[in-house]
């Protein structure tokens, strides 16, 4: 039996985990900074740094005291060392690295995005098989991997600017939502017609797996626009008095689901892959799992909607199959705000 403890701390929420042999969570805690920022209607990276001062240390205690693990008990600590925030990373990464050097356990720095996708592996009914494709849809990423077995990827495709997360933080704003976009649109989005606006979707160059979605933003800023609303001045209450936003919401979000489910469906057949896997916050949207379940052909796996969003149980999974070939981390680790996953 491997137990280890996994830290990450990348951008809004401070998450201390413990988990079994890479599936089995022991204990998961979040502290979340979502009230936060929701202030400012977006992430603040100074706050954030200091958020996670105040947070990771009460946070780790009752990831321990939850799990009932002492010290002795435990065989490694995993911590996102990248992508992400920078002075966000540094308190995780630094506090890891006094506790492994204080504990004398082994260190083992994650990549945030490989933890998206080991979310899959968590509490699995059956653990997924390679080779997958898997799609990374977040906040700060939109990526499409094809993974041959643990911890070697080829990264097939990316956004060539926002993502996708992104896109619907930025939408929501437009639409008088509230911060973070992705829940609001998508309960917004259950009463409306996806097909009253007919949004673009980028289909880009043939030969590529890449995606964009800044055309499909500034379609809904002009949609918005010609509906009356002064897009630079006008208040939330206004824009919600005033605009179709069910209609809007669903219109957008099927733009965004169908490029993403076109080509995660698409590389999952050219690639052979026996599985496609979801995994970032934009993966807790169901509309986006129920087509992309409805039009692979391969069993799509995707974690429940908690272990999509930023969690710390990802990490300590991800970081159990590279403890298992092993892979170590010295105290010189440092933090990669650019780390890409592949
Ligand atoms: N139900 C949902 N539908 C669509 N988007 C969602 C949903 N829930 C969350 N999101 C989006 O997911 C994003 C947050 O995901 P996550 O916590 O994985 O991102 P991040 O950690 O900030 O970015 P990254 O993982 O790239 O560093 C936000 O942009 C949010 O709007
Ligand atoms: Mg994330």
């Amino acid at each position: 039996m491997t137990r280890i403890l996994g830290i990450e701390t990348s951008c809004d929420e401070t998450a201390v985990a413990i988990v079994r042999d890479g599936c089995d969570i022991e204990s998961n805690v979040i502290a979340s900074q979502i009230d936060l920022h929701a202030r400012y209607g977006g992430v603040m990276p100074e706050q954030a740094s200091r958020a996670h001062l105040r947070a990771i240390l009460p946070t780790l205690e009752e990831a321990l005291a939850s799990a009932h693990a002492d010290w002795s008990s435990l065989d490694a600590v995993a911590v996102t060392h990248g992508p992400g925030l920078a002075g966000a990373l540094l308190v995780g990464v630094n506090v890891a690295k006094g506790l492994a050097f204080a504990q004398k356990k082994p260190l083992l720095g994650i990549n945030h995005l490989e933890g998206h996708v080991y979310a899959n592996w968590l509490d699995a009914v059956e653990a997924p098989d390679f080779p997958l494709v898997g799609l990374i849809v977040s906040g700060g990423h939109t990526d499409l991997v094809l993974a041959d077995a643990h911890g070697r990827y080829r990264r097939l495709g990316r956004t060539r600017d926002d993502a996708a997360g992104e896109a619907f933080d930025k939408v929501a704003r437009m639409l008088g939502l509230g911060f973070p976009g992705g829940p609001l649109i998508e309960r917004a989005a259950q009463d409306g017609d996806p097909l009253r606006f007919r949004f673009p979707r980028a289909w880009l160059e043939p030969d590529t797996w890449d995606v964009s979605f800044s055309g499909l933003k500034t379609a809904v800023l002009h949609g918005v626009r010609d509906l009356g609303i002064d897009t630079d001045h006008a208040t939330p209450q206004e824009r919600l008095a005033k605009l179709p936003v069910a209609d809007l919401a669903a219109s957008f979000q099927a733009a965004v689901v169908d490029v993403l489910a076109t080509r995660a469906v698409r590389a999952a057949r050219v690639f052979g892959a026996s599985r496609l896997v979801l995994g970032g916050g934009v993966a807790a949207n169901r509309t986006l799992l129920k087509t992309i379940s409805e039009r692979a052909d391969v069993q799509v796996l995707c974690p429940p909607p908690a272990l999509c969003t930023d969690n710390a149980a990802m990490i300590a999974a991800a970081a159990y199959f590279r403890f298992r070939a092993g892979e170590r981390s010295t105290l010189a680790l440092d933090v990669e705000p650019n780390l890409p996953i592949a």
